[in-house]
């Protein structure tokens, strides 16, 4: 088979490295890619959001399977499109991708099938937003209802912040159209749990838990960031919670998807807040999660390939999905300053001297024959040992060895 994955970050270095060890595979494509993927892959200079373009070169080079990364080329209905030219996506369709175009939706649908999930009101009108800003009382949660990159939500201390947040959503549109409407929350508490799900419009197979690292600084404090860091498993997934997941949210989901008539064929990122082993849906990413990709597919050990043709073919039930026991653990190194303003084209030295981890790139580029920082999150050094422990002394014994100028990491992952 030739592969065409569709992105340019760390989540898509490790789709690229696990879908290179499926024995089907003859050849794979990377669009766009970065330096440290094109050691695996051939990387094409198409944009991830151009849907034409992609789908040409899937045309040109047969390609028979194209695994779609970041969020902007489903809800621009990539799947839609390629299936129109008789192509094979994994990945959403459009009208499946709403639910994480729009976060209204999602809690819409939420509401609709009883699935445990904050309170929530959204707003069109501003002075609206306002009136009813301190509804769920302080902590407020006010979010663009549209992608924003993952900056798109605002924790609000007091009144003054949340009128702020809705000025700098609404009013000076920071986040584009993505923020004409917005969602107001209840803040809730608690440990937060990704668990990214495999759907074939049939049936929702949860991966093995993961945990992710938002804030830019240790002790989870700092403004968010699209991950500094993860592990997984995550330690509150007993049999217990899983079960209670299973049952609560994820069956619920499914069973919700098929009544709205919403065929979803991929993968669901769901985002869960767990606070004395209740869980409640965070949000939903209609992807794999950047970082919870690297350190999840370090444990699988099922053919990716396979499972994602499965999906495809409304055969999921069919696969067995085995995971390794042991432990993975992923570190993400940043640009100084991320995830504000950061400087690019710092060289990066030392990566030829790691052993026992997987250096997957997220911000890297090649330039006159070094590799150098392109990007926000530049690398994410990942292990697997027999336990979170070891795989978290791997990681940081690898990056250490790594060194750019201004290069930031989290010191507390996994801990
Ligand atoms: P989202 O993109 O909706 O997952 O929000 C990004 C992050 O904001 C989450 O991972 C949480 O850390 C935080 N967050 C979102 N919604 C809430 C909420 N209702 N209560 C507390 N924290 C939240
Ligand atoms: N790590 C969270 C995300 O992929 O959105």
């Amino acid at each position: 088979m030739n592969i065409l994955v569709v992105g340019s970050g760390g989540r898509e270095h490790a789709l690229v490295w696990k879908i290179k060890q499926s024995p089907k595979v003859a050849k794979i494509y990377c669009a766009p890619g970065n330096a440290g993927i094109a050691k695996d892959a051939v990387c094409v200079d198409i944009a991830a959001g151009d849907i034409q373009a992609l789908a040409d070169f899937a045309e040109k080079n047969a390609i028979d399977l194209t695994v779609a990364g970041p969020e902007e080329c489903l809800v621009k209905g990539i799947s839609d499109e390629f299936a129109k030219r008789g192509l094979k996506v994994f990945g959403p369709d459009k009208a499946c991708a709403e639910f994480e175009n729009s976060k209204a939706f999602t809690k819409q649908f939420l509401q609709k099938y009883q699935i445990p999930t904050a309170k929530y009101e959204e707003y069109t009108d501003p002075n609206e937003a306002k009136a009813r800003c301190g509804a769920f009382g302080y902590p407020a949660v006010i979010k663009a209802d549209g992608l924003a990159a993952g900056k798109g939500v605002i924790i609000a201390a007091d009144e003054e912040e949340a009128l702020s947040a809705i000025d700098q959503i609404m009013v000076h549109k920071d986040f584009g159209a993505s923020g004409d409407k917005i969602v107001l929350e209840e803040f809730l508490t608690g440990t937060e749990a990704s668990v990214l799900c495999f759907l074939d419009g049939r049936s929702i197979v949860p991966m093995e838990s993961a945990r992710d690292y938002k804030n830019i600084y240790d002790g989870n404090i700092g403004p968010n960031t699209g991950g500094m860091g993860t592990y997984s498993p995550n330690e509150l997934f007993d049999a217990a919670l899983e079960q209670r997941v299973y049952s609560e949210i994820l069956e619920p989901i499914l069973a919700g998807m098929q009544r709205e008539g919403l065929d979803y064929r991929g993968v669901l990122f769901v985002g869960l807040m767990i606070e004395k082993a209740e869980p409640k849906v965070l949000e939903f990413n209609v992807r794999f999660g950047d970082p919870e990709t690297q350190s999840v597919l370090m444990r699988l050990e099922t053919d990716l390939v396979d499972i994602m043709e499965a999906c495809n073919a409304q055969r999921l039930g069919e696969i067995k999905l085995d995971w390794s026991k042991e432990a993975a653990v992923c570190v993400v190194m940043a640009s100084g300053g991320y995830p504000a303003a950061y400087e690019k084209e710092k060289k990066i030295t030392g990566l030829e001297n790691t052993d026992g981890a997987v250096v997957f790139h997220a911000g890297t580029a090649l330039k006159d024959d070094n590799i150098v920082t392109n990007g926000g999150r530049v690398l994410g050094v990942t292990c697997r040992a027999e336990n979170r422990q070891q795989a978290r002394e791997c990681a940081y014994r690898n990056i250490e060895k790594i060194s750019f100028e201004g290069a930031y990491y989290r010191k507390d992952i996994a801990k």
